[in-house]
């Protein structure tokens, strides 16, 4: 394996001189359609009198056609009752390195332009709610290639084109009288919205999407017996005791018979009660590119492409996959050679060992065999890289491993290190390692804690911010300015753990142990494990996500002297929302969160009124900075107003990358195949990924390549990060894929 990082720009440079050479191509295309336009100008020409024979023939093209430049693909949708708005035109080449895909939305007269195409064979068809996918027909830049729509011959039809959400609303959720019962079915302590909160973001569907034809249909390899075939199927593979922990072991089953009466139901026929609309207003204006990367077998968490505190860096330049538990090599697309590459990655240790196995998301050995791979061992997990951040240089700081996790090096025990004597940790799961894609060298950060997460600071030490995820009880952080100068790990690394100013000090002081009962004068550390981690540009204090129901988000002010002086508060998400999983912060302090309850929270916390420390500021004392924002999608019936939508992160656009406005929350639509940003106005605005059905990501960062390019020069980047990417639209062979979101003025611009 080799990394191409620096292959030529050259293509890509030659496509913009093409745009500017040829701005006049639309007015010398040879289309058959236009020259029925033509002809029915001519003849009613007469009629409409000499003013409109002054046209220059140009103009007389343009009104009945779309402007389109030589490497763009533009038409016209026609369905059954003329012009088709707000569906989907598809364009795929398989000319390129990789595959790649762009996407976009008809304007309401039916319109069509696929902007910036890359030269290439494309197949272009249609896809839209209500609607079956048209024949796909061949495109090529530079031509105008009209398209009909087929209408779905039925409603069974044109549900098969629906977001995996509105087949998951079918199923049923056991009603509140079935919990808190004191014998049988759903264990005693699982509340509802435990139930919820386990089935959604923060369980099942933060793997994969459940609702896709993969998983509301059971292949003929799990036998006939809804019940049975439940239970075998979700031991299948390296993640099936992940499943049967959550499943038998904390719902003891109880969901078993739910999920099978769901498929039964969809065995017979029966259809989603709710339809998805089409894309509105500036939904029309989204455009997506779509890239292969990685291979069928091997799943991405992440992708990241630039530094989120300045998105100028590695403008243009390629972005970079994380496999999480999947494989030992970091995918790299290069999206100005639609290269996509795998490096592969390095382990510093010789003897080091997969993590693989208990306190980790994988295990060596699939529980049961898998309906697409048997009992085949797929994933391999020595680097185990969840999460990336690149810094100002374009470093590219990785939360991956490369030792056994008990083999800390001397400094984490250190009585003479500032973290060290205040609190130690025995493990750690993951490190950091470092890769510059300029020298091509990488460094390995030895920190004493689980890296998860990560994020930069806005102060001079550039210092990195990490969550440890799955277990460790603290937040730690690189000095890289003092790695840089040092490479030594014991002068830049530091942790804490979460002590609360319950004794109101204002003061770091002796604590209660976490589950120990409060007490006065005491300070209280909390036993959470912090998930998300984001810096507040403001004042500098670190923000987490804890993943607890009804969770919480925490606040660490690092203050003079940390660790010694750092308290960290902790703030409850109130009800109705619940299930905190991925969070970010914009450039006011607000914190953003995806919640299980189908809401974007927010807390702001100049909203709260009482004391933040002392006795009484444990978690429920600021439940007036919060607000809720329900995502779109259909909910569950029976429990009340809800969105099922089970979002994994959410993201804020705080340099507006994308063009919805400065700070712009963003989370990752899991059940209904994309992004979903909340507008200034209030308004969500769904960014889906029409093909292939099943989109689902982990996570999303946005870059401006270029500041003077309008809307082409930025954009948000994702990438699928489903634990199966077997299950999405296609089936095995599958791959992951590196995704470009771009905001458009108007759904023709170009
Ligand atoms: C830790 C990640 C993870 C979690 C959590 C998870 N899954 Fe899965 N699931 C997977 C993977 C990986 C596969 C693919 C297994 C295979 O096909 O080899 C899968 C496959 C499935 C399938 C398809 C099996 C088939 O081929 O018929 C279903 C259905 C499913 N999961 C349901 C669930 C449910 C229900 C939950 C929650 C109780 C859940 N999953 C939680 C990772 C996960």
């Amino acid at each position: 394996m080799r990394v191409k990082l620096c292959s030529s720009p050259g293509r890509w440079i030659m496509l913009r001189r093409m745009r500017i050479g040829q701005a006049n191509t639309r007015k010398t295309q040879k289309e058959p359609e236009m020259k029925t336009t033509r002809r029915f100008y001519l003849s009613t020409a007469a009629a409409l009198g000499f003013a409109a024979l002054l046209a220059t023939p140009s103009q007389l093209v343009a009104q009945n056609t779309v402007a389109i430049d030589s490497d763009d693909i533009g038409g016209v949708v026609t369905g059954q009752n003329g012009p088709e708005a707000g569906v989907w035109v598809i364009a795929e080449t398989t000319d390129l390195p990789t595959r790649y895909a762009k996407m976009v939305v008809t304007d309401d007269q039916g319109r069509y332009v696929v902007p910036d195409l890359p030269k290439g064979k494309y197949k272009v068809w249609v896809r839209g709610y209500g609607l079956v996918d048209s024949p796909k027909v061949d495109g090529e830049p530079g031509k105008q290639l009209n398209l009909r729509a087929v209408p779905a011959p039925n409603d069974a039809a044109a549900a098969q084109y629906y977001p995996a959400i509105h087949w998951y609303t079918m199923m049923r959720i056991p009603g509140a009288d079935q919990f808190g019962q004191a014998r049988g079915g759903i264990p005693q302590g699982v509340k509802q919205i435990d139930y919820l909160n386990l089935l959604k973001n923060n369980g099942c569907v933060g793997c994969h999407q459940l609702g896709t034809k993969a998983t509301r249909t059971i292949p003929a390899f799990f036998g006939t017996d809804s019940k049975d075939a439940w239970m075998k199927r979700v031991q299948a593979g390296q993640a099936g005791e992940l499943m049967v922990t959550i499943l038998a072991g904390q719902l003891a089953a109880a969901p078993i018979p739910y999920l099978a009466e769901w498929t039964d139901r969809v065995a017979a026929g029966e259809l989603p009660s709710t339809k998805p609309a089409r894309p509105q207003g500036l939904e029309r204006n989204v455009v997506v590119t779509t890239w292969d990367w990685a291979d069928e077998k091997h799943y991405l968490h992440d992708l990241v492409s630039t530094d989120r505190r300045n998105p100028t860096v590695n403008g243009y330049g390629p972005v970079y996959g994380q496999p999480e538990y999947s494989m030992g090599f970091m995918p790299i697309l290069d999206p100005k050679t639609n290269t996509a590459d795998m490096y592969k990655a390095p382990i510093r240790d010789p003897d080091m060992h997969e993590n693989l196995g208990p306190t980790h998301a994988a295990r060596e050995k699939a529980l049961g065999p898998s309906a697409y791979w048997g009992e085949e061992k797929i994933w391999e997990a020595y680097f185990n890289n969840h999460n990336s951040m690149l810094d100002e240089k374009g470093r590219v700081w990785m939360a991956a491993s490369f030792r056994d996790e008990k083999n800390q090096p001397a400094y984490c025990k250190d009585p003479n290190h500032p973290s060290a004597k205040l609190f130690q940790v025995p493990v750690s799961g993951r490190q950091l390692t470092v890769y510059d894609p300029k020298t091509k060298k990488y460094d390995f950060v030895d920190v004493c804690f689980t890296t998860h997460h990560l994020n930069f600071a806005y102060d001079a030490n550039n210092t990195l911010w990490t969550s440890s995820g799955g277990g460790g009880g603290v937040v730690g952080w690189v000095n890289v300015k003092k790695w840089d100068e040092t490479h030594d790990p014991a002068q830049s690394v530091g942790w804490t753990p979460l002590i609360v100013d319950t004794s109101g000090d204002g003061k770091r002081g002796e604590y209660t142990e976490p589950g120990r009962p409060q007490e006065p004068g005491k300070d209280m550390r909390l036993g959470q494990v912090i998930y998300a981690v984001m810096v507040n540009p403001k004042d500098g204090s670190v923000w987490g996500t804890v993943r607890n129901n009804p969770g919480a988000i925490v606040r660490i002010n690092p203050g003079s002297n940390p660790p010694e002086t750092m308290l960290t508060e902790v703030y409850n998400v109130p009800m109705p929302g619940f299930g905190p999983r991925g969070g970010d912060i914009d450039s006011n302090g607000v914190v953003w969160v995806s919640l299980g309850s189908g809401h974007m929270g927010s807390f702001d916390r100049s909203k709260c009124k009482g004391p933040l420390n002392g006795l009484t500021a444990t978690g429920n004392h600021c439940p007036e900075g919060w607000a809720f924002h329900k995502y779109p999608g259909p909910g569950f019936a029976g429990i009340g107003d809800n969105s099922a939508e089970s979002s994994y992160y959410s993201w804020v656009d705080q340099h507006d990358t994308f063009g919805m406005g400065k700070d712009v929350p963003i989370s990752t639509a899991n059940l209904t195949d994309g992004l979903v940003a909340l507008g200034k106005d209030g308004k969500m605005v769904s960014l889906r990924v029409p093909y292939p059905m099943g989109f689902f990501a982990k996570g999303l960062d946005g870059r401006i390549d270029d500041p003077n390019a309008g809307w082409k020069g930025r954009g948000l980047w994702t990438s699928s990060g489903d634990r199966a990417p077997w299950q999405v639209e296609g089936g095995k062979g599958m791959k992951p894929m590196a995704v470009h979101f771009q905001l458009r003025p108007d759904p023709l611009a170009h």
